[in-house]
């Protein structure tokens, strides 16, 4: 039995003294806060998505209902204190509830400052967008503000397109990319599950991430290709990194051709690879970026695209073009606004880039500590900073020699399993959470807040340690015992 009212179904007249319009069954604030487990459940299922669900009970996730968080962790329904090792696949910079992201958006209630006045200027939009620009190398100087990555990569590739005209209309993206959900950004988004059979448009040109002899041969072959979209780090690929070099030449390779470069930042972005922009590394600068995630501060849903200046002003520069794609309703609303620059000033006045670099490397090390440990079952340990990847072997490779060739043709549809039983013993036996990863299933992301400390790490190794210590017949067998159990 659900504990909410049900649904009403037949419409009386109003009686003299009632509202013409009666209020439905509608849940409370308090409702919502206090609603059962169960309740959760039936609600999840009857109203958002049902077979998600067969997803969460394997992995233990629908038995948590998370009631507050603070720092590097969640606080469960019985009091149990996760360790957010997945950190909203990089969207916890400043990590939960940071108490000066908190004060400055209750200053801004308390003040009755105003979220929505699209007719005026916003002065909380001017200054998150003259800070990013601030922040971003060269003339990424223009922002667009919106509330989704997608909706950021959007606008990145309609800058783009503009941008390079109407006769070099093909975009070059790589393989096993993820840009975002919406048609568009789907479109350069290399998944047969989140394609589906949707119709999307056909100006994409595929090639392998990270491979510039293939770009080169696209560039050369192809004088309609005007826009090149990739990942600075690819996160749905399985943390995928290309050398400096790579992005060297594509810059070079993009100047030469006239092609515009758009780095999707919106993972990798916000300083999780120990800069603020993963492509600082390689000391290039692209044409467009987006941000995402983390630039709400943990606390709300924020994003950018920002563009060189001559781009911009190419694409949307003049009155008659102007507003074309212009904000949104809720492009750039105050308190979003608000709580981006609190989050964004807290992370060069705590130094959470440095911190990422250095506990990101130390993270590292303590990973590869284990994998020369256990090298039967983790195959790679990658990444930089705090956005790392943990791969294990296919199935096949964990077990004994005989039974090798036998269960590798299996290893393909085993591929999420090894990785699967990990997370969800993770967080049974030992309260961490870990990210699973859409494209090698084999490859448990780790994208903790950027003010984990080197004793979350340490608290994480050894929860991995023991459970990896149990061995692969052992794991399966507790993942299978608790599924029935
Ligand atoms: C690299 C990258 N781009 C774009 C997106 C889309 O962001 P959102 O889910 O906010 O629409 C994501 C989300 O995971 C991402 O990782």
């Amino acid at each position: 039995m659900l504990d909410v009212p049900a649904r009403m179904t037949t419409e009386a007249p109003p009686l003299a003294d009632e509202p013409a319009v009666r209020k439905p069954n509608l849940l409370s604030v308090d409702d919502a806060k206090a609603m059962s487990l169960a309740t959760m459940t039936d609600l999840f299922k009857s109203h958002i998505n049902p077979g998600q669900l067969h997803f969460m009970k394997l992995l233990g996730f629908h038995k948590v209902k998370i009631e507050t968080a603070s720092g590097m962790y969640y606080t469960d329904q019985n009091g149990r204190r996760i360790l957010d090792f997945f950190g909203g696949f990089g969207s916890l910079a400043v990590g939960h509830n940071h108490p000066r992201v908190i004060a400055a958006r209750k200053a801004f209630q308390d003040e009755e400052r105003h979220e929505i006045a699209i007719a005026f200027m916003s002065q909380y939009a001017a200054a998150l967008a003259k800070n990013l620009a601030e922040i971003a190398p060269g003339d990424l100087d223009m922002v667009f503000l919106g509330s989704s990555g997608s909706e950021a990569m959007e606008a990145a590739i309609k800058v783009a397109e503009r941008a390079a005209g109407a006769k070099r209309p093909k975009i070059v993206y790589a393989e096993n990319s993820f840009h975002g959900k919406t048609k568009g950004v789907l479109s350069v988004t290399d998944s047969p599950l989140y394609r589906g059979e949707f119709r999307l448009t056909e100006n994409g040109i595929k090639v392998p991430f990270g491979d510039i002899e293939a770009i080169r041969n696209a560039f050369e072959s192809d004088p309609e290709i005007g826009v090149i979209v990739l990942e600075t780090i690819q996160g749905g690929g399985g943390i995928i990194e290309a050398p400096a070099t790579f992005w060297q030449q594509l810059r070079a390779l993009c100047d030469k051709h006239d092609v515009l470069w758009i780095a999707d930042e919106v993972q990798c972005g916000m300083g999780r690879s120990g800069r603020f922009f993963a492509f600082e590394f390689a000391g290039v600068v692209p044409d467009v970026t987006a941000l995402a995630k983390s630039l709400g501060g943990g606390k709300t849903a924020m994003a950018a695209m920002i563009a060189r200046r001559e781009v911009y002003m190419k694409a949307y520069g003049t009155p008659k073009t102007a507003m074309i794609h212009a904000q949104a309703t809720f492009g750039g609303i105050g308190e979003a606004c608000v709580t981006a620059i609190e989050g964004l000033n807290v992370m060069y006045d705590e130094d959470l880039m440095g911190n990422a670099e250095r506990v990101g490397d130390y993270l590292i090390s303590e990973l590869k500590r284990l994998q020369a440990k256990y090298p039967q079952i983790i195959k790679d340990v990658r990444g930089r900073g705090f956005m790392v990847g943990l791969e294990f072997q296919d199935f096949s490779q964990t077990l004994p020699a005989l039974l090798r060739p036998m269960v590798g043709m299996l290893d393909d549809k085993l591929k999420g399993s090894l990785s699967g039983f990990v997370g969800a013993e993770l967080l049974r036996d030992h309260d961490v959470l870990v990210a699973f990863t859409e494209y090698n299933r084999n490859v448990i992301r780790l994208e903790p807040p950027l003010t984990c400390e080197t004793a979350h790490v340490d608290a994480f190794i050894s929860a991995l340690d023991q459970v990896l210590a149990r061995g692969v017949a052992r794991i399966v067998r507790d993942f299978i015992g608790a599924q029935v159990g």
